[in-house]
């Protein structure tokens, strides 16, 4: 993993991070309309969506945040109710050669549909489950991604929650598992969003 290259700016990020004032997050919102994804800019996305990784590492390496709990050592918690790593598969058909590879087109819009459905669903969970600011300031950045990557949704908030349901063990060890599954669900992200950003696959 390209981690070593990163640390620097992880650390250059911290600075930017600590300075941060708690943000006023706004919650529970009614959906309003449809997504129309086909219209995603994706060089405008595509920065947010780094930044949307970056920041993630960042934060799960402030080991005090778990109170007790190694986290490196707990599993990612990933959201059950999608299909992202199949839907964001990219086109088969360019390794046609290799035997037994499906024939199936990159669906964009599939692809999509799910990794916003992962981005409210871990929204949620990092609400629930930190503390005031710092939930403002990782729901601040995932409102970021979701503004510039999924534009037609107004309003970010959709999915209504009940912030920081206290400090206990079990809330922490839930809050390690969220973060550490949207990083590697921000990895997908990238590897998707920069694909789509090049367009090779509408060939
Ligand atoms: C957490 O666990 C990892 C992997 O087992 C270990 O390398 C690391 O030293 C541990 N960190 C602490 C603070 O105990
Ligand atoms: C996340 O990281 C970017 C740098 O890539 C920084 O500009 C931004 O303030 C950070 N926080 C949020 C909420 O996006």
């Amino acid at each position: 993993m390209q981690q070593n290259g990163k640390l620097r700016f992880a650390q250059w990020l911290l600075v930017v991070v600590l300075s941060w004032h708690v943000f006023d997050v706004s919650v529970g919102h009614p959906v309003k309309g449809d997504v129309r994804l086909d219209s995603v800019d994706m060089e405008s996305c595509v920065p947010h969506a780094r930044a949307l990784l970056w920041n993630m590492t960042e934060a799960l390496q402030h080991d005090n945040l778990f109170g007790g709990i190694n986290c490196t050592e707990q599993t990612a918690e990933m959201n059950s109710g999608t299909q992202t790593e199949s839907a964001c598969e990219p086109n088969p058909r360019q390794d046609a050669s290799c035997r037994g590879q499906r024939n199936t087109k990159f669906d964009k819009t599939e692809c999509l549909k799910n990794i916003e459905l992962d981005t409210q669903y871990y929204r949620s969970a990092l609400l629930a489950y930190s503390d005031r600011s710092l939930g403002s300031r990782l729901v601040k950045t995932i409102d970021d991604f979701t503004e510039h990557c999924f534009p037609a949704r107004e309003d970010s908030s959709v999915i209504e929650v009940s912030p920081a349901t206290g400090n206990t063990f079990e809330g922490r060890l839930k809050l390690c598992k969220a973060m550490k599954g949207l990083r590697v669900r921000a990895i997908t992200i990238n590897r998707v969003m920069s694909y789509i950003a090049a367009g090779d696959y509408e060939m």
